[in-house]
């Protein structure tokens, strides 16, 4: 009778509280089943009689602790269950993107240009950041004393090395092993000791062209630099070529963009209306030497782009903090470009 009574009961039970009630009914501490014992006059039971009494009542006992347990059980699952279906993805949510990550806009423009002297047949070299000061210096004709170290302070570090002021500082290393004829440039981050402002960073890209070959003058450089600058630009710019010294070449020459911000009335940026951009030469004969190239053989030009620069002219960045400033805003600009 009470087991079946239990059964009917679990049967309507559907959260862990009402199982909980019925387990008290039952096996508490007044339960029917606690209570079986209680009510019983054992007076009249033979000692048989009473041995089969408690192995039942014990049967039953256990019958029904397990039963409430597995009610339990179910009950709970079923209460966990509910709440997940609470938690279904509602696709009617506006979702949330995670952000792309995209190039720096300097690296695009690196990108670029390596593509366009790739198509005139250069080279593209890897080349150290830090360095030593023969290359830096020396091997581009700078010696110990020589006043143009000035114009170039930079970073030592504490073995004597230093961080490179620009790239020319891989020209002997490329000449040495490479030899000749060399058609290369090679692009990198340079440094300078010197107070920044809209133009001038201590930390900034520079690309390095070096062609040594037999009978190269300075119309072969005016060519290459016009080539570049209108696949760059994609559009006439106006520069203008003036005398520009330097060491490592001879004849010297700077050559400037025309602003493309003021169109050449002066500003901000600029200053003066013109972008020292690109300065270039023909390689001073030393620089073959220290290269190990015959200087009655061979003759080559050289030019140092300021790659941060001519990012700035190209995406319109009037001010060069912007590059190393860290600010996820400016970045997010560019990554459609890519
Ligand atoms: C040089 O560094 C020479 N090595 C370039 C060269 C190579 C000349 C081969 C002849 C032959 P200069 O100091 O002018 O030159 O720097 C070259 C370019 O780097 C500049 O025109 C400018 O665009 C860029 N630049 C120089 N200093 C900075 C700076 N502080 N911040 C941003 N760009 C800079």
């Amino acid at each position: 009778m009470i087991r079946d009574d239990l059964l009917v009961d679990l049967s309507q039970v559907k959260t862990a509280e009402q199982v909980e009630q019925v387990r008290v009914k039952y096996l508490g501490r007044k339960g029917l089943i606690t209570n079986l014992a209680k009510d019983t006059d054992f007076s009249k039971f033979t000692l048989e009689e009473k041995k089969e009494f408690g192995q039942q009542l014990n049967q039953l006992k256990n019958f029904a602790a397990e039963i409430i347990r597995d009610s339990a059980q179910k009950a709970a699952a079923a209460t966990a269950g509910a709440g997940k279906k609470s938690r279904l993805i509602d696709l009617t949510v506006p979702g949330s993107t995670g952000s792309l990550g995209a190039l720096h806009p300097v690296s695009m423009v690196q990108l670029e240009i390596e593509q366009i002297f790739e198509g005139m047949g250069f080279s593209v070299l890897d080349s150290p950041e830090c360095e030593t000061e023969f290359n830096n210096f020396e091997s581009v004709n700078v010696p110990k004393d020589h006043p143009a170290r000035d114009m170039q302070d930079t970073f030592w570090l504490d073995n004597d090395m230093l961080l490179r002021t620009h790239t020319s500082a891989n020209q002997v290393r490329a000449l040495r092993r490479f030899g000749a004829p060399l058609r290369s440039i090679f692009p990198g981050r340079c440094f300078r000791y010197e107070s920044i402002d809209p133009s001038h960073e201590n930390t900034f890209f520079q690309c390095e062209g070096l062609v040594v070959d037999k009978n190269i003058s300075v119309a072969h450089l005016i060519g290459v630099m016009k080539t570049l600058l209108s696949e760059i630009f994609k559009r006439d710019v106006k520069v203008r070529l003036r005398p520009g010294f330097f060491p490592f070449v001879e004849p010297g020459f700077e050559l400037d963009l025309n602003c493309l911000f003021c169109g050449g009335g002066g500003c901000p940026t600029c200053g003066d209306g013109w972008i020292e951009l690109i300065p270039c030469g023909l390689v001073h004969p030393r620089v073959l030497e220290f290269g190990g190239i015959a200087p009655n053989e061979y003759s080559g030009f050289a030019f140092g782009l300021g790659l941060t620069r001519l990012a700035m002219m190209k995406y319109g960045v009037r001010d060069i903090r912007h590059f190393n400033s860290g600010d996820v805003r400016f970045y997010e600009q560019f990554a459609a470009v890519i």
